[in-house]
């Protein structure tokens, strides 16, 4: 898309080199000839950017520049300036000028100056359709997600909510495993009775045991009391089973009878108790390999496995990078007091090239301690943690100024062979060519 630019200048000469010299720079430009008319031509609301005239007859630079700042925030206005005005262009820089050119205009710096000014609108516009985006994304919890991959979870997720049927979330660490568990309770006929979570990792056998059976009065020293466990707790509910892949055999037997019988009975008693539970059960760990190395029941799997939710990783959907990132600065900014207006161009590539081995957990804290150390309103590149800085030039080729043509070409063609860990004939079919001219082209003799 082409940017439209406004020039307002009441002589001729000016807005007319202007003109020229900006459509150069391959901008669609539009001109007024007095505040008036700049500020009726403004109305049609298809203009980027504003140059302007301090002085003119009519309204004022500075009254255009209130009026367009009033009815579209975040339109860059430059102000021209004559030798006896550069104080009042400075002051309308404190009220929202971008910045301001003293006459006669030094065409070079003008270009840098709108190149710049339209960058930075970009950026802004780009992180509030973000924000909008985000408002429109609330059906989910707080589940943030556009790809096509978590769009596929999504409606897994809608549609065995309403069921009874146990479900098994898998994915790596930090995907969002117990969101999704969170989300598929609250999107369930059970919302409004307990979400009960147990993370079976962080409990001794035993203990687990009792956690999720409850216990008798002395059933086992320090049984002070009976207690009533988990299961019984989230009846009619959902009990959240957390690191499903931790548990041992012996428990692993009685978990597949409640899922089978849905009864149990407390540790140390003899009554038989009925439960009415859902069970979400999460793991990031590969239970078929766990079954053939015997250490998961099978029976069990087939049983928490009714229907499989797998969260990808962040790295097989980085389309949803934006809207995450946007999320959490928000999140942030208003926790920290911030005003945070976008991320630099080139700190979301490097959000982009990074593989995120953490996930969202990673990619959360990464930008809560961007928020922190930022200290303009858009984050840079400085702002991100060191391992994202230092992802170099990978998945790029870097050619300095000044090769000639030939040599460019050989550097594009190593560098997208080695992209293609040396594969010549998928290298050639991404360059187009075929691999004998691939060969040819690098000086090599064809096998
Ligand atoms: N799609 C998402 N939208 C917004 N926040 C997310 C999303 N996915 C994960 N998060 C956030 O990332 C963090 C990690 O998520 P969560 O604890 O659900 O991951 P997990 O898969 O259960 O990880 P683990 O296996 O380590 O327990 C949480 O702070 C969560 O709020
Ligand atoms: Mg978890």
């Amino acid at each position: 898309m082409k940017f439209k630019l406004l020039v307002v200048d009441d002589e001729k000469n000016i807005r007319e080199g202007l003109a020229a010299a900006l459509e150069m720079d391959g901008y669609e430009v539009v001109c007024a000839a007095d505040g008036d008319e700049g500020w009726n031509r403004f109305g049609k609301g298809d203009i980027d950017l504003v140059i302007t005239d301090l002085r003119m007859p009519g309204i004022s630079g500075e009254e255009l520049m209130r009026r367009i700042g009033a009815g579209t925030p975040g339109i860059p206005v430059i102000i021209l300036t004559g030798h006896g005005t550069v104080e009042n262009a400075v002051a309308a820089m404190r009220d929202g000028a971008w910045d301001f050119l003293t006459k006669p205009v030094n065409l070079d710096r003008l270009s840098l100056l709108v190149k710049r000014a339209l960058a930075n609108r970009e950026m802004v516009l780009q992180h509030r359709r973000m924000e909008e985006e985000l408002e429109r994304h609330k059906q989910f919890e707080s589940i943030i997600g556009r790809s096509p991959a978590m769009r596929k979870v999504f409606d897994t997720m809608s549609r065995v909510a309403p069921a009874r049927a146990s479900i098994l979330i898998t994915g790596e660490s930090g995907v969002g495993k117990e969101l999704v568990a969170d989300a598929i309770h609250e999107l369930s006929p059970r919302k409004g009775k307990p979400l009960i979570k147990v993370h079976c990792a962080a409990l001794s056998a035993g203990l687990l045991e009792s956690e999720l059976f409850g216990h008798e009065k002395g059933a086992f020293t320090g049984a002070v009391s009976r207690r009533r466990g988990r299961f019984e707790l989230a009846n009619e509910g959902t009990l959240f089973l957390d690191e499903i892949g931790e548990i041992d055999q012996n428990l692993q037997i009685k978990l597949l009878r409640v899922l089978q019988e849905r009864e149990f009975e407390r540790v140390g008693g003899e009554e038989t108790i009925e439960t009415d539970v859902r069970i979400v059960a999460a793991t990031n760990k590969d239970l078929k390999s766990e079954i053939e190395k015997g250490d998961f029941r099978e029976d069990l799997y087939f049983r928490l496995n009714v229907v499989n939710i797998h969260v990808p990783p962040l790295r097989e959907r980085k389309d949803d990078i934006p809207l995450l990132a946007a999320s959490f600065l928000h999140e942030f900014a208003a926790e920290n007091g911030k005003t945070i207006e976008g991320i630099h161009e080139k700190a979301r590539s490097r959000l982009y090239a990074y593989d995120w081995p953490g996930n969202i957990r990673e990619l959360r804290n990464c930008l809560e301690s961007a928020v922190v150390m930022c200290r303009g309103a858009i984050i840079t590149e400085d702002d991100l943690p060191p391992a994202l800085r230092n992802t170099g030039d990978e998945g790029w080729i870097r050619i300095p100024p000044g090769t000639n043509l030939e040599e460019s070409e050989k550097i594009i063609i190593r560098g997208t062979l080695s992209f293609y860990k040396g594969n010549k004939s998928k290298a050639a079919d991404a360059l187009g060519i075929g691999r004998k001219t691939l060969q040819r082209k690098l000086g090599e003799e064809s096998e």
